[in-house]
């Protein structure tokens, strides 16, 4: 049997901070684990309300709860769902995880136990966890981007311009669209490459923004026919750009611009490219067939990736994406993207 005195020392001796509080919230006794968690000694402990250990902004609540408790005491988690959080004498803060277990002293007073567990090394665990499942999800979406945005356009050029060299009867002629190809096919091989090794768009590092758009505008005539009116205006800035946003801007332009060339039905469209108080606006016009939003997650499952990738680059860089159109009334693409991405050490 163990005496009162063994009982104390297994008090003192739990790892796990425990306060003993009576049933008008008064805290009746503790033990070191408790002291050295919150930073008060023992005669400022003894004696004072337990309120003083919740933040300042929680402590009502935790009143109407404690008084709630009282009425129908059982061991119990407190604050099941809730984050809970306890402050300490110097003022700071830190999550807690608690336990209550309701009793009754020898001498009679109604009492609860607390067990008070400081639970900020755990939740930094989880947070660093989800943060590896958070940037695991955005490399595989990134490398999912950057195929749609590099290869998918470049096989659908690539389809169309081996039609037109299986029609073209001229053999000189033929011979010269296909070293076009073959150009291209080398870009594509060496983009491959670039993009193994984790890098950006090659033709957008060699050329710089404003020089790559208007090839990309150039390849759209070539490869549809259609015509890009373009105005961009970024002379003042582009040196001042985030790799981020330039990578982002330029794969939304190019997507919108392939969606007017090869869903429009139009032999034009208009790309305006500015900057405004800090952000690049980017919008691409066309007066052609429009089409009824759907929810960007279904429309990629069924295989029309190209709008939401176009969102998420706005939205990883910082900016945002809207689409205006509907049947028969054209559509309108605007995204706008910080001029430095929010992920950016200053
Ligand atoms: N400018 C546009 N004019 C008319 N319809 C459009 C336009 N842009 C998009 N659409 C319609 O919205 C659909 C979804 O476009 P989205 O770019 O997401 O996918 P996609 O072009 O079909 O395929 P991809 O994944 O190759 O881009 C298109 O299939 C088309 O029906
Ligand atoms: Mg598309």
């Amino acid at each position: 049997m163990l005496s009162d005195r063994d009982y104390r020392a297994v008090f003192e001796a739990s790892p796990d901070a425990m306060l003993i509080v009576d049933s008008g919230g008064v805290i009746r006794d503790l033990n070191p684990q408790a002291l050295s968690m919150f930073g008060w000694s023992r005669e400022e402990m003894e004696g004072s309300r337990v309120d003083r250990l919740v933040p300042a902004a929680s402590r009502s609540r935790h009143k109407r709860h404690r008084r709630r408790y009282a009425e129908a005491p059982r061991a119990r988690p407190m604050g099941q769902g809730l984050e809970l959080q306890a402050v300490r004498k110097d003022g700071t803060t830190f999550p807690v995880e608690i336990s209550l277990s309701p009793g009754k002293l020898a001498s009679g007073l109604e009492h609860v136990i607390c067990t008070i567990r400081d639970i900020t090394s755990w939740k930094r665990m989880r947070w660093l966890s989800r943060m590896k499942l958070k940037a695991a999800e955005n490399e595989r979406r990134h490398l999912s981007r950057e195929l749609h945005d590099e290869f998918l356009q470049f096989l659908v050029a690539f389809k169309l311009r081996g039609k037109l060299l299986v029609d073209e009867a001229d053999r000189k002629e033929r011979e010269r669209a296909w070293a076009v190809i073959a150009d291209e096919i080398l870009g594509a091989i060496q983009g491959v490459k670039q993009m193994i090794r984790g890098l950006g768009s090659p033709k957008l590092e060699r050329q710089g923004l404003v020089s790559a758009l208007a090839t990309l505008f150039r390849d759209t005539r070539k490869v549809h026919g259609v015509k890009i009116r373009a105005s961009v205006n970024l002379d003042w800035v582009a040196d001042e750009l985030d790799p981020v946003a330039v990578l982002a801007l330029y794969r939304i332009v190019q997507a919108a611009v392939t969606n007017a060339a090869t869903h429009a039905g139009v032999s034009e469209a208009a790309v305006i490219v500015r900057s405004e108080d800090g952000v690049i606006v980017a919008e691409i016009r066309d007066q052609g067939c429009g089409f009824e939003l759907t929810d960007p997650g279904t429309a990629r499952d069924e295989g029309h990736a190209g709008l939401a990738g176009m969102r998420e680059r706005a939205e990883l860089a910082g900016g945002s994406l809207t689409v205006r159109t509907s049947p028969g009334k054209g559509t309108t693409v605007r995204a706008t993207v910080p001029m430095v991405s929010p992920g950016r050490e200053p």
